[in-house]
């Protein structure tokens, strides 16, 4: 984590200390590097250097309007998968040119409000939607920019921790579908053919998974440009891990100068290259920061109870994920073996299994690696409101998201007519 280090005893994100940045906005307090972000954008810029490609980040990783704006400032399009997305890239004043449509489960009204708003393209899921989204893209006097998401079925057995990219799961027609899937959208008047793509899953740590998909799609290619039926662009979705805890994976640069290796050597170099890379852009740009309310020392297990929770960080409860816990300060004090848990009333509330933390209430902590699929997965649960988000740039702090009051919590609610 380059932007994150520790001066003497003090963690500084950039030039910032983000003990003082605690104390003045509270915890749970989720604050981003801004370097950190462009940098690790500036890897797949570097890795597609004089190519026709288009980086659209796929914002369900952190969507939060200032960090849209960013990407979008930096020429990025986004991978959008509902309504209330595409309305925030145009709340951020991104191109929604740039925007692609992903998801399983995108309705008539969504369709159309994309139609209107002009995005680029739909990555469409199954048959059935190509249907619906002919229909309403006559309905509306327009043609819809379609690629068909195929799911390359990437052998298993070599590359286990793929999930998305399978025969049996609900994402994208399989790739002996696919074909027959091309034939039938070339003949819909709603629907012009624009691409293909595809999207293996997530926290990808390997190259190998990546280049069996680009043989499996460029098969395709060659199959259904067989039937007559032009594919412009080629997009390879997201995927690409960071390192959470030493699973290394490699840099974005490097593993997309191998995958245009293979690109090239096929013969599509020349192709509009499309991807749609979410965690690897923002995840290790961000921390959270939170405060140790009590050490709960016990026979078997020592419990650090702090004031984030589940609602703030669903990633370890959801996927038993691990985030590096650092203390803001270091002590000189012999470490103890902490559970690091939070205040929500569920046991699956915990941040951090079997931590070796020198710690006394009061203390300040970081999750670590905390800027992809935490603050955009958070939620109210046990009535708690949501954490403030900061921007940090050099030793200048932007407030991108305020702390949620109590109020904001229950706005909506309405009491019976008693
Ligand atoms: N494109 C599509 C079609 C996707 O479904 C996803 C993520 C991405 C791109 C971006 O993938 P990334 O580059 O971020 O790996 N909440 C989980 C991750 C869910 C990923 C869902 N799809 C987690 O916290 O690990």
């Amino acid at each position: 984590h380059p932007h994150i280090a520790y001066q003497g005893a003090d963690l500084y994100l950039e030039g910032v200390r983000l003990a003082d940045l605690a104390s003045h906005f509270g915890t749970p307090l989720f604050v981003y590097s801004q370097a950190a972000m462009l940098a690790a954008l500036s890897a797949y810029q570097r890795g597609f250097a004089g190519r026709d490609a288009q980086i659209c980040y796929a914002m369900k990783a952190n969507s939060s309007l200032a960090v849209l704006q960013l990407f979008a400032h930096q020429g990025c399009g986004f991978d959008i998968v509902s309504g209330g997305e595409l309305e925030r890239v145009l709340a951020a004043g991104g191109n929604p040119a740039t925007v692609i449509f992903s998801g399983v489960g995108k309705t008539r009204a969504e369709m159309r409000r994309a139609l209107d708003a002009g995005i680029g393209c739909f990555n469409v899921e199954s048959e059935a939607e190509l249907d619906v989204l002919n229909e309403v893209a006559l309905a509306a006097g327009q043609r819809a920019n379609i690629s068909i998401r195929v799911n390359p079925d990437v052998d298993a057995k070599t590359h286990p921790y793929i999930s998305t990219g399978l025969k049996d799961n609900k994402f994208g027609i399989p790739h002996d579908r696919a074909v027959a899937a091309y034939r039938h959208a070339a003949g819909l008047g709603g629907l012009r053919v624009a691409g293909i793509d595809c999207h293996i899953g997530s926290q990808i740590t390997e190259a190998g998974p990546y280049l069996d998909a680009v043989d499996r799609i460029l098969d395709l290619v060659e199959a259904i440009e067989a039937q007559g039926i032009a594919i412009r662009h080629l997009d390879f979705g997201g995927g690409l891990g960071i390192d959470y805890h030493g699973d290394i994976p490699p840099a974005a640069d490097a593993l997309w100068a191998q995958l245009l290796g293979r690109i090239d050597a096929r013969g599509f170099g020349r192709r509009r290259l499309m991807i749609e890379p979410g965690r690897s852009l923002v995840g290790n740009a961000g921390v959270c920061l939170t405060q140790v309310l009590y050490l709960k020392p016990g026979e078997h297990k020592n419990f650090c109870v702090v004031d984030a929770a589940m609602n703030d960080l669903p990633r370890p409860a959801m996927y038993q994920a691990f985030h590096q816990i650092v203390p803001l300060a270091t002590r000189a004090a012999a470490p103890a073996t902490y559970d690091v848990v939070g205040p929500v009333c569920e046991s699956g509330d915990w941040i951090g299994h079997d931590r070796s933390l020198a710690v006394q209430a009061g203390d300040l902590l970081a999750v670590l690696s905390a800027g992809a699929y935490c603050m955009s997965m958070s939620s109210n649960y046990n009535s708690r409101p949501r954490a403030a988000e900061l921007l940090v740039d050099g030793t200048r702090v932007h407030v991108i998201r305020e702390r949620e009051t109590v109020a904001d919590v229950f706005r909506h609610e309405r009491l019976l007519a008693y």
